[in-house]
């Protein structure tokens, strides 16, 4: 009878994942939704610890003590990191959560695969497959990790990395099937051996991605971190744990190439091209060797020519979360509109450090939806723009990206902000962004700076509107 409630359970559990997934496709409803998969996965939690039976034999009452432990220092941890994580870092949270999913799969696999050697091919494979994705999915979300966090700042390439990243996965993928045709003498020595090298191809195949491919990277791991998961499920023929996984690994892989289809390139460049950070002086000299001239503005100028403008087009970056200047953003862009200036928000899809995070911190502020434009559609709105107010984006409106086949950004597609009337742009410094080089936009003749913390420069220019 439990195991008939017990599948009840699983059920009620995967129709909450599945709208809860559906539900985080719009900023409004986004929060409801990640509320609906976390009862979900409790009720699959519950269910599995209460309900669960082998062979008509519960879990052990001894073991419930240990189990509670686990959820209690989990779970306390877990919402503390939560409330306590600023924005700006969740990629790196999400890092983290990619390699402890990823770790739990691959011990899994350490515990399984005693019971699994001699056994049949499929259960053995499935334990192996789960061992090597879920381990090269922990260390390779790791380094993620470190990455983002500012623990290891650089992009490392080892010589013919590619070459040598190759070798690894062949020797990983033949060990493997050697393993699963018997072919090998103490196998518990090899599949630790196996469990070692897919640690080491984790770190290998991250270590050298960086720049503006580290969004890529993460929705990747996160992708694989699902793929382990329902290997996992089915070495228990856990059916939640199966849907649960692969509805990570879709949305994941879908959100990877989303991401690569934004910045126009394909998966292999990504993981095998190894793009990532410049030099990014900040200043630019030209060909003839003479420094280029930047034109500054001041909040009262800038706030005079955005209030005598019919367009002004927004363009929210990471300058602008790290900034928490959302608020006020919000509150210019309704004065300017009670003066008539129709206002919209271009939005590039890596602008800031996660999937939607401009989308997310705009919300946040209460701006209405439908004042958000995708990039595919403002970008033929920007030759009839009037100004665009640049907040802390950098790469995503670097001219670079089309003009310069010689700079890692080239083929990502970006604002085309260049072709409206005039450009401002807000930030503290000629300093690079993410991918780490120059932007020739700060010398574009109708470009000014208006420097400082855009939290600092919105409230002044929004304190230059109500003098006015
Ligand atoms: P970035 O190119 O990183 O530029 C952000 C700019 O904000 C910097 O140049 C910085 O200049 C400025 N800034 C920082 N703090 C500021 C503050 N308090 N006030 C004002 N300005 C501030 O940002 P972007 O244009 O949004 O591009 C995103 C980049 O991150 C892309 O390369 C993307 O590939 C990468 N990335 C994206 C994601 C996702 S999924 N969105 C994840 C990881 C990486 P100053 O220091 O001079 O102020």
């Amino acid at each position: 009878m439990s195991a008939y409630y017990l599948e009840i359970a699983y059920i009620i559990s995967v129709v909450m994942f599945m709208m809860g997934l559906k539900k985080l496709g719009h900023p409004q409803t986004a929060r409801t939704g990640n509320m609906q998969a976390g009862i979900g996965m409790g009720i699959a939690i519950i269910a599995t610890l209460f309900l669960y039976k082998k062979d008509g034999v519960g879990i052990d009452m001894e073991h419930y003590g240990w189990i509670a432990g686990g959820i209690l220092i989990g779970g306390i941890a877990g919402l503390l990191a939560a409330k306590k994580i600023a924005m700006t870092a969740m990629p790196q949270m999400v890092s983290l959560f990619n390699g402890m999913g990823g770790a739990c799969s691959a011990f899994i696999g350490l515990i399984e695969f005693g019971p699994a050697i001699g056994g049949d091919v499929i259960t053995f494979s499935t334990v192996l497959s789960c061992l090597v994705v879920g381990t090269l999915t922990f260390s390779g979300s790791m380094v993620a990790f470190a990455k983002l966090n500012g623990n290891l700042n650089k992009d490392i390439r080892l010589p013919f990395y590619n070459i040598l990243n190759t070798l690894v996965m062949v020797i990983i993928a033949g060990l493997t099937i050697c393993l699963l045709l018997d072919k090998i003498d103490e196998p518990i020595m090899w599949i630790y051996i196996l469990f070692g090298i897919s640690l080491v191809y984790g770190i290998l195949f991250v270590i050298p991605i960086g720049g503006a491919d580290m969004p890529v990277v993460i929705s990747l791991l996160n992708s694989l971190s699902g793929i382990a998961a329902a290997l996992a499920g089915f070495i228990y023929s856990n059916n939640v744990m199966i849907i649960g996984g692969i509805l990570v690994g879709a949305s994941g892989t879908i959100l990877t190439i989303a991401m690569c289809e934004g910045m126009n390139r394909s998966l292999t460049n990504v993981v095998f091209g190894a793009f990532g950070g410049g030099g990014g002086s900040g200043t630019v000299t030209g060909a003839d060797g003479i420094a280029k001239i930047v034109k500054e503005t001041s909040a009262s100028d800038a706030a005079v020519m955005m209030n005598y403008s019919q367009s002004v087009v927004m363009v929210p970056g990471y300058g602008l979360a790290v900034a928490q200047a959302q608020h006020i953003m919000a509150e210019f862009q309704q004065m300017l509109e009670a003066n008539g200036v129709e206002v919209k928000y271009a939005i590039h899809p890596v602008a800031g450090r996660m999937p939607g995070h401009m989308n997310v911190l705009l919300a946040e502020a209460n701006v209405e939806y439908d004042k958000l434009v995708e990039m595919d559609d403002i970008n033929p709105k920007f030759p009839t723009t009037d100004v665009v107010l640049i907040v802390g984006a950098n790469d995503v409106v670097n001219p670079a990206a089309n003009t310069d086949p010689q700079s890692p950004i080239y083929g990502m597609p970006i604002l085309e902000v260049s072709q409206a009337k005039k450009i401002i742009i807000v930030k503290r410094s000629m300093s690079a962004g993410y991918a780490g080089i120059d932007n020739e936009l700060f010398f574009d003749d109708k470009t000014s700076m208006l420097f400082g913390d855009a939290k600092k420069v919105i409230t002044d220019l929004v304190g230059e509107l109500k003098n006015m």
